[in-house]
C-alpha cells in the first residue's frame, strides 16, 4: 500500500533541511508537490540541498543561518515568506551532537548543543510563528530517542531533546486556539546519517544498534518523512502536542546504544 499526500499549492519550511534525516523530509514534501525552503548554516550544504529539490519539484529556495542568531533566524524565515507566501508546515529539525561522557563535556561543549537542539529550537518556533498559515498551519520539531531514554555519553543532548518535547507540548497549548498545530517527531537510529556515524561508527556497534531495534532494522529518512507528511496534513487535522516514535519500536525498548571498550 502507498501513502500518498499531495501538498500542491503548500509551503514548507525544513530548518537544518540540507543534509541526512531532514533533506529526506524536505525531499518527500518536495516530491508531494510542495514549495520548499531549507536553511542551515554553511551556504554550499544550501546550495547543494537546493538544486537536489529543485530537480525533483518545483524550484526551491535555500537561507543560509546558524539557529542560535535568533534575528537571523527571523530573517531567513520572514525572507521566505516573502519570496514564497504564508507557511503551510515548518520543519526544525537542526542539531548537533557529539558522544561523550560528561567529565569529557566542558561548559561550551554542553552549552553549544543545548544552544543548537533547544534554544535554536525555539528560535525557530518563534520566528516562524507570525509567518505561518492560520487556521491550518503545522509546525513540527524533530526530536530524539534520548529526550526521554537516558543514554550514556549523552548527558547534553538528553537535557536538550527533552527539554524541546516539553517546549512542542507547550507551544500546542498556546498556539492551538489559533489553530496552529504543534508536534514533534523522534527518529530512531536513522541509516546513512551523521548522528548515527557519530553514535554507532563501525561495524560491531552497527550490528548492536540492529539487534536492539524490534523491528530489527536501521531506519530509513523516508521513515520519518512520512510521519511528517501526515502532521502536516489535513489527516492529522486534530492531533496537537503529539510527539510520535518513528524507530521501530527502538524507544519503547529503551533505546540502547552501544558503549564504548570491549
Ligand atoms: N567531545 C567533547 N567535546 C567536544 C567534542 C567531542 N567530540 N566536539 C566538540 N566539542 C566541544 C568543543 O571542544 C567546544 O568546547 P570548548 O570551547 O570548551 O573546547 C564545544 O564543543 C563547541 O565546539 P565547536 O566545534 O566550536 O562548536 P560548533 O558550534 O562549531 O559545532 C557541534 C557544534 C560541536 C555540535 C558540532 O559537532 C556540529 O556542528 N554538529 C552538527 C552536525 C551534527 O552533530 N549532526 C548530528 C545531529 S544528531
Ligand atoms: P545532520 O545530517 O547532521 O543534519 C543536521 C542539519 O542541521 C544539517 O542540515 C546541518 O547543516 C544543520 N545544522 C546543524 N547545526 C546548525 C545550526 N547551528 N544552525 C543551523 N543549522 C544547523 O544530522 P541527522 O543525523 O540527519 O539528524 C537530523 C535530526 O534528526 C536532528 O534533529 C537529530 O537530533 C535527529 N535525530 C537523528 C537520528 C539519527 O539516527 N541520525 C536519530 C534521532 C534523532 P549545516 O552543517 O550546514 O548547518
Amino acid at each position: 500500500m502507498r501513502a500518498s499526500f499531495d501538498y500542491g499549492g503548500c509551503n514548507v519550511m525544513v530548518v537544518g533541511g540540507t543534509s541526512g534525516i531532514n533533506l529526506g523530509i524536505a525531499q518527500a514534501f518536495a516530491e508531494a508537490g510542495a514549495r520548499l525552503g531549507v536553511a542551515s548554516r554553511r551556504q554550499e550544504k544550501v546550495d547543494a540541498a537546493v538544486a537536489q529539490l529543485s530537480r525533483v519539484g518545483r524550484p526551491a529556495l535555500g537561507y543560509a543561518f546558524d539557529v542560535r542568531d535568533a534575528p537571523a533566524v527571523a530573517a531567513g524565515l520572514a525572507a521566505f515568506a516573502a519570496d514564497a507566501g504564508p507557511i503551510d508546515v515548518l520543519v526544525s529539525g537542526a542539531a548537533g551532537n557529539f558522544p561523550a561522557p560528561a567529565t569529557q563535556i566542558s561548559p561550551n561543549g554542553f552549552k553549544s548543543v543545548v544552544d543548537i537542539d533547544l534554544l535554536g529550537t525555539f528560535h525557530v518556533m518563534r520566528a516562524a510563528y507570525p509567518h505561518m498559515r492560520r487556521p491550518g498551519g503545522s509546525l513540527i520539531n524533530i526530536s530524539a530517542p534520548q529526550a526521554t531514554v537516558a543514554m550514556p555519553l549523552q548527558a547534553h543532548v538528553c537535557a536538550a531533546k527533552a527539554g524541546v518535547d516539553m517546549a512542542t507540548r507547550c507551544l500546542a497549548l498556546e498556539w492551538g486556539p489559533e489553530g496552529l498545530r504543534v508536534n514533534g517527531v523522534v527518529p530512531g537510529p536513522i541509516d546513512g546519517t551523521e548522528g548515527m556515524a557519530r553514535l554507532a561508527p563501525d561495524a560491531a556497534s552497527r550490528r548492536r544498534v540492529i539487534a536492539s531495534v524490534p523491528m530489527r532494522r536501521f531506519g530509513d529518512p523516508v521513515d520519518v518523512a512520512r510521519v511528517c507528511l501526515f502532521l502536516g496534513s489535513d489527516a492529522a487535522g486534530y492531533v496537537n502536542g503529539a510527539i510520535i516514535p518513528a524507530d521501530g519500536g527502538w524507544s519503547a525498548a529503551g533505546a540502547p546504544l552501544p558503549l564504548p571498550g570491549p
